[in-house]
């Protein structure tokens, strides 16, 4: 019903450190990309499909046909990729999920809150969490400025939704689309500053409220070395 989901894989994995494309790392014997088209199939069996892989690969593009998802080259960092994802959803896409692959484990029920915020007229939506660890300031020395409250802060994760008209918009005021060759890619400048897809709309979208649902500690993105041994601990735990 008009609802798609990017799944961003093109990404290196550098600082997990494998030697290979971090959506290629095996858990439980499958690459990490193949449980994230998993919980994203159970979750959206109906949803339209594009998976971002690093160029070249053959591999994840394969991973991605046999669940009927589409596979699409990345750009040169997340949000170059997301924008070229953006410029193969099918034309009748009204919502759009934008969902790291490296969040692997994501349970169905945050796709599900994520998506009834969209039908409750949102147009971006984030999942949260609370800030478990205390949280201090530094300055440019590297002193401290002191503690911050952290009642007041959230941890973000994906997937995100979008009204899909939106996205593409501050993609565009970012510079990020159309997409160009890979000469004009280089030279495109990265938004500064902005690590995810919601931030985009309230620098260029500000009228639009982002609003939260509840993430889930599971939702964790295998970014380093120990992250990768819980996600394998989780299947073990989910398949035990
Ligand atoms: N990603 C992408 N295209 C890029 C960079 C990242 O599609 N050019 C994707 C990654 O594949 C990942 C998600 O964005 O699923 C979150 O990025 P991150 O955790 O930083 O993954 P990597 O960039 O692969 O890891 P690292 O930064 O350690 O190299
Ligand atoms: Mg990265």
């Amino acid at each position: 019903d008009g609802l798609a989901v990017v799944v961003v894989a093109a990404g290196s994995g550098t600082r997990l450190g494998y030697g290979m494309p971090k959506a290629l790392v095996p858990v439980a014997g499958r690459p990490l990309l193949a449980h994230a088209l998993r919980t994203v199939r159970e979750a959206l069996p109906a949803a339209a499909v594009v998976v971002t892989v690093p160029e070249g690969d053959t591999e994840l593009s394969s991973l991605a046909r046999a669940v009927g998802a589409r596979a699409v080259t990345g750009g040169a960092t997340r949000a170059q990729s997301v924008a070229r994802a953006l410029a193969q959803l099918p034309e009748n896409t009204e919502h759009v999920l934008v969902h790291d692959a490296a969040r692997c484990l994501t349970p169905p029920v945050v796709f599900a809150r994520v998506v009834a915020a969209l039908h409750n007229e949102a147009s971006a939506v984030v999942p949260v969490t609370p800030v478990t660890d205390t949280v201090r300031g530094v300055d440019e020395a590297g002193a401290s400025t002191g503690t911050v409250d952290r009642a007041g802060l959230r941890s973000v994760q994906t997937p995100q939704g979008f009204d899909r008209a939106l996205l593409v918009r501050v993609n565009a005021a970012a510079g990020l689309l159309p997409v160009e060759c890979e000469a004009d890619a280089a030279s495109t400048p990265g938004p500064e500053g902005i690590t995810d897809d919601a931030s985009l709309v309230e620098r260029h979208a500000p009228e639009h409220t982002v609003y939260f649902v509840e993430g889930h500690e599971e939702s964790f993105k295998v970014t380093r070395p120990l992250d990768l041994l819980l996600a394998r601990a989780v299947v073990a735990a989910r398949s035990g």
